[in-house]
């Protein structure tokens, strides 16, 4: 395990913390996993990166915050059952597949995760900082 001190953020409407984070092949500790409930968002900022971390359904998902169009945050945005709509221009995509509904080829950015030891991780490949 490589394990090293960096800042991490975790910002949302509510609070903001700093801890250590702990890695395992590119998987970076991110949240206890009861701290993430059902329908809600939380924003993390994981090395530089912004990543919207979203349960919906019982399904987990982290997207890049940045939306494919213009960049407008995801976090301003609103759920609509597996769809993230952005607050900018009101596109909608589809969290199971990635994709633009009106232009599949169109695709928000989604990083790996898994749970492990009651935790959530995120996987943040060295060219993604
Ligand atoms: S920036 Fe997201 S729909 Fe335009």
């Amino acid at each position: 395990m490589n394990e090293r001190q960096n800042l991490f953020d975790v910002v949302d409407n509510i609070f903001v913390k700093q801890i250590n984070m702990v890695e395992l092949d590119n998987f970076v500790s991110v949240l206890a996993e009861k701290e993430l409930q059902e329908g809600s968002m939380k924003l993390l900022k994981i090395q530089g990166l912004p990543i919207l971390l979203i349960k919906q359904a019982g399904q987990i998902y982290a997207i890049d915050n940045r939306c494919p169009h213009m960049g407008c945050a995801f976090s301003g945005g609103t759920l609509d059952g597996t769809k993230i709509v952005c607050p900018c221009h009101d596109w909608r995509f589809d969290l199971k597949t990635g994709e633009y509904e009106k232009e599949p080829s169109m695709k928000l950015v989604s990083y790996e995760w898994k749970i492990e030891s009651g935790k959530i991780w995120v996987k943040v490949d060295e060219e993604d900082e």
